[in-house]
């Protein structure tokens, strides 16, 4: 394991692979990541004007999607990625949504919002990435309003069955190989190794409702490659 790698929350790992992050996720993913991230979206349910958090942002993608289709949102996208919010910064200003996406560097354990500030909060392929999970999720909690949701969408070991089997395999073998081959970077066999130590959907909402996460529903997408968690804060929040 490479000292980079080691640096695991600091964003170090994912500076070292920005700069191919959106090529090589669109090949490996078949381009189906786009539709996970709309999907998200769809489930904040949001009203006129809301504020929305984009925690573990990377590249931006998913605030993008936000900020499109919500025409009145006011989105925050938060990564301790430099390099990772340099390319995001690039395409939301290509797209005219400056005014609208505001980056900032920071960590999923400390946000730096007040309580109840955001109407929703999302964090999209990036919990798995977060040292002290229960405290991110926490945080995702204490910043969001009652009634609002959070939405977390996260890679796992697809399930069985044929297609679940094939889809395995692409995780397991395909990812790490064709993502070091694209980018360059060994850090792809990292994220795979780190994709087979997720905890099965179940677990995950059981840890989701223990950070004060009320878990209203687990959606699998794509025979459960990916699975989409959708929660609003517990009232004792
Ligand atoms: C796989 S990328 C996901 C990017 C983006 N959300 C997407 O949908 O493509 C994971 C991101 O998590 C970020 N990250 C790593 N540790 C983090 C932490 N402690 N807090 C917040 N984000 C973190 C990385 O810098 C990286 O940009």
């Amino acid at each position: 394991m490479t000292t980079e790698i080691a640096q695991l929350g600091s964003g170090a790992m994912f500076d070292k692979i920005a700069h191919r992050y959106d090529f090589v996720n669109r090949v490996l993913s078949f381009g189906i990541d786009k539709s996970w991230r709309r999907r998200t979206v769809k489930r904040l349910q949001l009203g006129e004007h809301p504020r929305v958090l984009d925690v573990a942002t990377g590249t931006g993608d998913l605030a993008i999607d936000i900020a499109r289709m919500v025409p009145g949102a006011q989105v925050f996208g938060l990564d301790p990625s430099p390099n990772m919010l340099a390319i995001a910064a690039q395409k939301i200003a290509k797209r005219g949504l400056t005014d609208r996406v505001t980056l900032v560097e920071g960590d999923a354990q400390a946000l730096p919002y007040a309580d109840c500030e955001m109407d929703a909060a999302t964090i999209a392929f990036g919990i798995r990435n977060v040292p002290d999970r229960s405290r991110g999720l926490r945080e995702l909690a204490r910043v969001v309003r009652p009634g609002g949701r959070v939405c977390v969408l996260e890679l796992g070991e697809p399930r069985r069955g044929l297609l679940g089997k094939a889809a395995r395999f692409h995780t397991r073998h395909v990812v790490p190989r064709l993502g070091a081959l694209l980018s360059g970077a060994r850090e792809y066999k990292y994220l795979q190794s780190s994709i087979a130590a997720f905890p099965p959907a179940e677990e995950f909402a059981e840890q989701m409702q223990a950070a004060g996460l009320h878990v209203i529903e687990v959606i699998p997408l794509t025979f459960g490659a990916c699975t989409l968690y959708v929660a609003t804060p517990t009232e004792e929040q």
